[in-house]
């Protein structure tokens, strides 16, 4: 057994090899080169043939990792072979949409599938273990990662969290397309004070419980084999060097048998933090709280020989982080092919493909949401028509790939007026309009803003006064979301809403066309474009699939997975908050209970709201109860005049409970698919998974007294019915 061929290699195993094992190094030369001699790069060679390193990142391509992983299983002394890890985070270079599109899909099959495309190229480049997916609920669209996650929800959240792992792992590890996961990052990490990437997270037990930890502890659910620790602080602890978190939480209660690996430096960040004194002592304090691997911060390899040796770490702690690191490597079947994600046939043959670029517009479509569709102006008219396009994110290959795009080249993603070019009798005419960024932006420093030249203006004027119909794309670069790409103002970003206002006084018949990586605030835009449609950063396919929507070949279904708010002053804003003792206007004109002097409380597009082509009604809601679970029902009914697809999203609210509840809680949520005319009948079981919750003690608890039932197609627009649970 696999237990058994652990247990016989630790046996032969010296402690600094053991060690060796919880280290991680970034690619740090050019493998497939000559040998480095000086320096950082010196120093991670001579670690590698003695085998004290046991994982790379960043190494890709069959070449470099059958290079690196040569040194390993060749030169030292027993050859154990590299786990070698990558942000594979949304598809490696044929790129899926950002996992926040993907989330807004509310389809996880597709969802699966996608994550099954990206290990299907990862793995043919010599990957066999990627850092995602990133299942951090977060509530702050200032926050830049929010682009990596699924949204708000922890409900929806988990239900994507546990389709990802799948998608990667699949149902065998060992076979050659599959790919470990990595469920990251515990945690607290997507609710960083003001919405400020690293920033400290203070937040009790209830939220903890409730709304972080349940896409993890779905993950775990899905088998996933890694957990990667964040860069954060979790009310006063950092959580790479949290106990509570890696060792009570995951190892214990949850019973994870898989390996913690640190976030890239965060070992050694403790010291920044303020809570370990040196490298030394953030080294002890990171394995004794259940730290398994070292990524890049040195400590594990360079310091806890020494601290074995002095006493301060229990070698039975070294044990146990080795055996997880290598029954992994066992399961990938490393052992018995070092080389199996290395063969250079497959990486030609699988790399672009038409069943990953098939599956990457497939889930490109799907992801799309339309937000407003006043005057019907979608779907264009197929002939006929003289189209103007406005935005310089119209013309743009890159900026559709999204941040986190590694391996993707630049300008690979299909334009939007690439994609429009397909629909040949209408007329197209393009104008820029305006430069959204200036130079060429790139994943490690600030995007450059252009903020001052409008000499596009009047030609995007012109062009839009002779048009029957003006598709404005407008929106973030893709540099601008991501890691540290926090922002303070969620508005267009440059002289984009200048361009906007500019365009609508010669020609107010515009579609809108969004391509940004987390909510906006569109009042102005609500408030005068007759047409939105929300389209992120979906990929190599991006362009193709905004032209079949706009068209109407595809008629859209997605629903938003955060709630976009209408002013930055707002966040964090999410769906599912508390009451508070006062709700609601106490009377006319008095200021005494709780919103805004100059703002609205609720969101611009609420969670879960998304538009389509045709119309639902919904009616008949009905409970039953049977035993402890309680059977809703409702029909669902397409009363316009295309086939259209809509997510029935079913809410709770515990009315009164020792621990209060949200307002709304998504409890399921069921995609149909319907005929003009056509009805279904849609059902949900609640039962006590659905009912209860995690109180202050962290114990899962369902209480007695009224519950209500909400269901529709958005968080807001939804019918009513209550039921009780008697003691
Ligand atoms: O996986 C990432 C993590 O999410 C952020 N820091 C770097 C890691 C490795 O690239």
């Amino acid at each position: 057994s696999i237990d058994e061929r652990v247990d016989d290699l630790m046996s032969r195993m010296t402690l600094e090899e053991k060690i060796g094992q919880m280290n991680q190094y970034n690619g740090f030369w050019n493998v497939t080169g000559p040998s480095p001699i000086q320096g950082d790069a010196a120093k991670k060679y001579k670690d590698l043939r003695k085998g004290y390193v046991g994982s790379m990142l960043n190494v890709r391509g069959v070449d470099e990792v059958k290079a690196v992983q040569k040194i390993a299983v060749e030169e030292t002394r027993l050859g154990i072979p590299l786990i070698i890890g990558f942000d594979v985070i949304h598809g490696y270079e044929t790129l899926s949409p950002i996992p926040l599109a993907e989330a807004a899909s509310w389809d996880l099959k597709a969802i699966k599938k996608s994550a099954e495309m990206a290990a299907l190229e990862a793995s043919a480049v010599g990957i066999n273990w990627t850092f995602a997916p990133m299942v951090d609920v977060s509530r702050d669209a200032r926050w830049g990662r929010v682009m990596e996650g699924a949204g708000e929800d922890t409900y929806l959240g988990s239900k994507i969290a546990y389709a990802r792992v799948k998608g990667f792992q699949g149902d065998d590890l060992s076979k050659e397309n599959t790919i470990v996961a990595c469920a990251k990052h515990f945690a607290g990490y997507g609710f960083a004070e003001s919405g400020r990437d690293y920033n400290t997270v203070d937040v009790g037990t209830s939220t903890l419980y409730n709304i972080i930890f349940p896409p993890f502890q779905a993950s775990i659910d899905a088998g996933v084999k890694t957990f990667m620790n964040s860069f954060n602080e979790l009310n006063g602890v950092p959580a790479t060097g949290n106990k509570f978190l890696q060792r009570d939480v995951l190892k214990r209660d949850w019973n994870f048998d898989g390996f913690v690996v640190s976030d890239w430096g965060s070992i050694a960040e403790m010291i920044a933090h303020g809570h370990a004194k040196n490298l030394n002592h953030a080294a002890e304090i990171a394995i004794n709280a259940g730290s398994d691997m070292d990524m890049e911060s040195y400590a594990y390899v360079d310091e806890l020989t020494k601290l074995v040796k002095e006493g301060k770490v229990k070698e039975a702690l070294i044990d146990d982080a080795t055996k997880r690191i290598l029954k992994v490597k066992f399961e990938l079947g490393l052992f018995d092919d070092p080389y199996k994600y290395c063969n250079k046939e497959r990486e030609e043959k699988v790399l672009g493909s038409k069943e990953v670029m098939d599956a990457s517009l497939d889930m490109a479509k799907k992801s799309i949401v339309l937000l407003k569709n006043n005057r019907n102006i979608l779907p264009l008219k197929k002939e006929g028509q003289n189209i103007a396009v406005i935005g310089a994110l119209a013309s743009d290959k890159t900026s559709p790939l999204g941040s986190w795009r590694i391996a993707a080249k630049d300008s690979t993603a299909v334009s939007v007026l690439e994609g429009l070019s397909a629909y040949k009798q209408n007329k197209i005419t393009y104008a820029k309009g305006t430069e959204l960024v200036l130079g060429t932006p790139d994943f490690t420093t600030e995007v450059k803003i252009n903020t001052t030249d409008r000499s596009g203006f009047a030609e995007a004027k012109s062009v839009a006064k002779n048009a029957d119909v003006v598709i404005m794309v407008l929106g973030e670069h893709g540099f601008q979301s991501g890691e540290g790409r926090s922002r303070t103002e969620l508005g267009l970003p440059g002289l984009q809403q200048e361009l906007l206002e500019e365009v609508y006084k010669v020609n107010s018949n515009i579609v809108l066309v969004l391509n940004n990586g987390r909510p906006l605030t569109l009042g102005w835009a609500d408030a005068h474009i007759p047409s939105i449609l929300e389209c992120w950063q979906l990929g190599t396919q991006s362009g193709n699939a905004i032209a079949q929507v706009l068209y109407g070949d595809y008629n859209p279904s997605g629903k938003l997975p955060m709630s976009f708010p209408r002013n930055v002053g707002q966040l964090p804003l999410y769906y599912n908050y508390k009451n508070t003792g006062r709700p609601t206007l106490p009377g006319k004109d008095i200021v005494f209970w709780s919103h805004y002097q100059d703002e609205k409380n609720s969101a611009l597009y609420p969670f879960g709201h998304g538009l389509s082509y045709t119309q639902f009604a919904y009616e008949n809601l009905k409970v039953k109860q049977e035993g402890d679970k309680f059977f809703v029902k409702i029909d669902v009914k397409n009363i316009g005049k295309v086939k259209g697809k809509e997510v029935v999203q079913i809410y709770i609210q515990d009315v009164f409970a020792s621990v209060t509840r949200p307002v709304k809680e998504l409890k399921g949520f069921e995609m149909v698919s319907l005929l003009p005319n056509e009805e279904k009948t849609i059902k949900f079981t609640l039962s006590d998974k659905e009912l209860g919750f995690y109180n202050n003690q962290g114990n899962f608890v369902v209480e007695p007294g009224k519950f209500k039932v909400f269901i529709g197609g958005s968080s807001k627009t939804v019918i009513e019915t209550s039921f009780e649970i008697y003691e």
